[in-house]
């Protein structure tokens, strides 16, 4: 049986092995398991972002993870988890020196185009592959935007590599979506996409379960923006 619910820290480990079949030689993948088991769990564990999965009888099979602001989420998460996973990372890093220069890059980038307050960034989606080609993808977008309707998001943005077909077929079928940038990173051509949530909730749904920390809520009037 299929059901879409919130991510918990203890999905953390399939949820790097995802990723990293999902995303090979990406900067993130190339930061190795531990980094990405450490990034998960930070995922559920901040109230700066949320995972909601896919699970076919309980088994997770794929998911979205989402920053509702990745300047915070990476923020706290270089202080508060990143030392636990130094000495791995440190290792990736040996193994492959480019990997430093690409961080840099991809630090810098970040900084530069910061999203603004509710603008959420999608860190990942994705199906393993036996579960590829079923919809899954789609739908784990109707129940992303779903929960961030209801912790009051205005837009998701999606940075994707412009070769990334499945990925590129599936924002394109949401409403009212545009290409923000495209850009150089990392040495791939990337798009930004930005897609507002609320001419797509439509046929948005909410997961099931309890997220394991509720994402900060934004007030519809925004007086609680922090
Ligand atoms: C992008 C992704 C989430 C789509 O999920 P999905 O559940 O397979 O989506 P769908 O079942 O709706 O299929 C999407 C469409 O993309 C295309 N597609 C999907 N997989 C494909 C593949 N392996 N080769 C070519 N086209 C493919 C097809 O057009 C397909 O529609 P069709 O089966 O009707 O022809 C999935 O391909 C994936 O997990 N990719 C790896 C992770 C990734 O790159 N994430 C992006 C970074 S954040």
């Amino acid at each position: 049986m299929i059901e879409y619910r919130y991510l918990q820290p203890s999905d953390a480990e399939v949820a790097a092995d995802i990723h990293i079949e999902g995303q090979p030689g990406t900067v993130l993948t190339q930061l190795g398991r531990p980094f990405l088991i450490q990034l998960y769990k930070a995922v559920c564990l901040s109230q700066w972002s949320e995972g909601i999965g896919v699970y076919d009888d309980g088994r997770l099979v794929g998911y979205g993870a989402v920053a509702v602001s990745s300047a915070r989420f990476f923020g706290e998460f270089k202080w508060k988890y990143l030392w636990r996973v130094a000495l791995p990372a440190g290792l990736s890093v040996l193994k492959n020196p480019r990997i430093i220069s690409n961080v840099i890059e991809g630090w810098g980038y970040a900084d530069k185009v910061s999203s603004p307050e509710r603008e959420a960034d999608v860190l990942f989606l994705g199906v393993t592959r036996d579960y590829m080609r079923h919809g899954l993808g789609p739908e784990i977008v109707r129940y992303m935007f779903g929960w961030a309707g209801l912790v009051g998001l205005r837009t998701a943005n999606f940075m994707i590599e412009k070769r990334n077909r499945p990925m590129r077929w599936m924002i394109g079928q949401l409403n009212d979506l545009y290409i923000a940038h495209e850009f150089e990173a990392y040495g791939r051509t990337m798009l930004f996409y930005k897609v507002p949530i609320e001419p797509n909730l439509a046929n948005a749904k909410l997961p099931l379960g309890q997220p394991y920390t509720h994402a900060y809520v934004y007030s519809k009037n925004g007086k609680n923006a922090p």
